[in-house]
């Protein structure tokens, strides 16, 4: 059973999710009030599924919480249709596929820039020196956030998106609110000067957009943003961390990547399959419904378990092992249905990016120590990740 608390479910949560895919489509957690799905199929299939959806419920007591709950609550992450195709369609312009190829040279150089700076050190933190404030610095260029103030993002959003922990930590909930607080006026305050003098940025767009509340509502204005600078960057920072730790404890595989850098792309992909940096996504079931013969009523909740879905053996050949070079992998890393990861092309151009760029400066890299998993569930990292960029000696 899931117990978020346990530091050995932690490090390694892939024979827990092993026998709750054996032991049937949809097993009720009872700690968390929900049915936990870890099938890869049924996963996929629910997160298609327009009898199940999101459903925010506010945080208790509402006056305690309202920072919090309002950038949740308008959210597209948390809505459905209309207000979701609403929102979504706002921003989707700039998350094509084509626009994040059109970013590639920047976030590529954005990448070198970052490993420049640590290129002499034979040891570093790829996670502080690099995972974090990469992914962090191309969400904040697209939307035109000073380079002065890029530093404040990282801290808000960590505190933010705690409170969506199955058990959030002591402290957590105060930690939470000011940081929406302060995320919140921050991004009132430039909307103001963004409406003033507009750049040609994101944010820019749509602060004009939002003079016409009709569209976008202040509001929603600021949960968009707070969605975008928190969603681009929380998971890529894992992605990179996870991902080259794996191929780090599979050396072989780093060496294949070394050899032919065509295999970016495809190891960029089992990055995110092998070791998914979002563990669980909830839905709520509008309508009775059945996963696999178990019947779900109308109002529980479920829990899909992205990380135990993309090591399932009937969706993937050999799952526990990390390959390079996977052709087919169907992972449901980036979810699927109408809340497909909406930065998905540009999370895959950075991911491809920062690889390209440490194998080809760092073909010698290995790990310096065993990392510390962050205490979370469902977001999977690392605390650190120490590496030698040159071999000893
Ligand atoms: C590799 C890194 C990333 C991963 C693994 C990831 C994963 C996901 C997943 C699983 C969802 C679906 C949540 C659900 O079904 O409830 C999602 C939604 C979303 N992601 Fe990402 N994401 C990544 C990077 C990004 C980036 C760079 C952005 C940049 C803007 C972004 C923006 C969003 C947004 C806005 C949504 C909500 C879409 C909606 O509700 O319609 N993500 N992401």
């Amino acid at each position: 059973v899931i117990d978020p608390s346990d530091p050995g479910f932690l490090a390694d949560p892939y024979p827990t999710y092993a026998a709750l895919r054996r032991a049937g489509p949809a097993v009720w957690h009872e700690e968390t009030g929900q049915w936990l799905v870890a099938r890869h199929r049924a996963v996929n299939a629910a997160l298609r599924d327009r009898r199940l959806g999101r459903k925010f419920a506010p945080k208790e007591p509402r006056e305690r919480f309202e920072p919090w709950n309002m950038v949740n609550e308008h959210s597209m992450l948390e809505l459905e249709p209309p207000q979701h195709t609403r929102l979504r369609k706002l921003v989707a312009r700039e998350f094509t596929p084509r626009r994040a190829e059109a970013l590639r040279q920047r976030v590529r150089a954005l990448a070198d820039g970052l490993l420049d700076a640590v290129a002499d050190a034979n040891e570093t933190d790829l996670i502080a020196d690099f995972a974090e404030p990469f992914p962090v610095a191309v969400i904040s260029e697209l939307l035109g956030i000073p380079e002065a103030d890029r530093h404040l993002l990282r801290p808000w959003s960590n505190a933010i998106v705690a409170l969506y922990e199955l058990r959030p930590a002591a402290g957590a909930a105060e930690r939470a609110v000011a940081a929406a607080q302060e995320f919140g006026s921050y991004l009132r305050q430039l909307a103001a000067e963004r409406r003033h003098r507009p750049g040609t940025d994101l944010f820019s767009a749509l602060a004009v957009l939002s003079l016409q509340g009709d569209r976008l509502t202040e509001n929603e204005l600021v949960a968009t943003a707070v969605l975008l600078l928190n969603a681009g960057h929380e998971a890529s920072v894992n992605v990179i961390g996870n991902g080259v730790l794996a191929l780090l404890r599979h050396p072989a595989e780093w060496d294949r990547v070394v050899t032919d850098p065509g295999l970016v792309p495809k190891a960029t992909e089992e990055m995110i399959r092998y070791d998914t940096p979002l563990s669980l996504f909830q839905r709520t079931a509008f309508e009775d419904i059945d996963i696999g013969g178990q019947v779900i009523a109308r109002g529980q909740r479920i829990g899909l378990l992205l990380g135990s879905a993309n090591r399932d053996p009937e969706a993937f050949e050999r799952p526990d092992t990390f390959d390079a070079g996977r052709g087919e992998n169907p992972h449901v890393g980036f979810g699927a249905g109408i809340h497909f990861c909406l930065g998905a092309p540009l999370a895959r151009v950075e991911a491809q990016e920062a690889l390209r760029s440490l194998v080809r400066r760092f073909p010698r890299l290995s790990l310096a120590e065993e990392p510390a998993i962050r205490p979370t569930f469902q977001f999977r990292g690392y605390q650190s990740l120490r590496v030698r960029t040159q071999p000893l000696g």
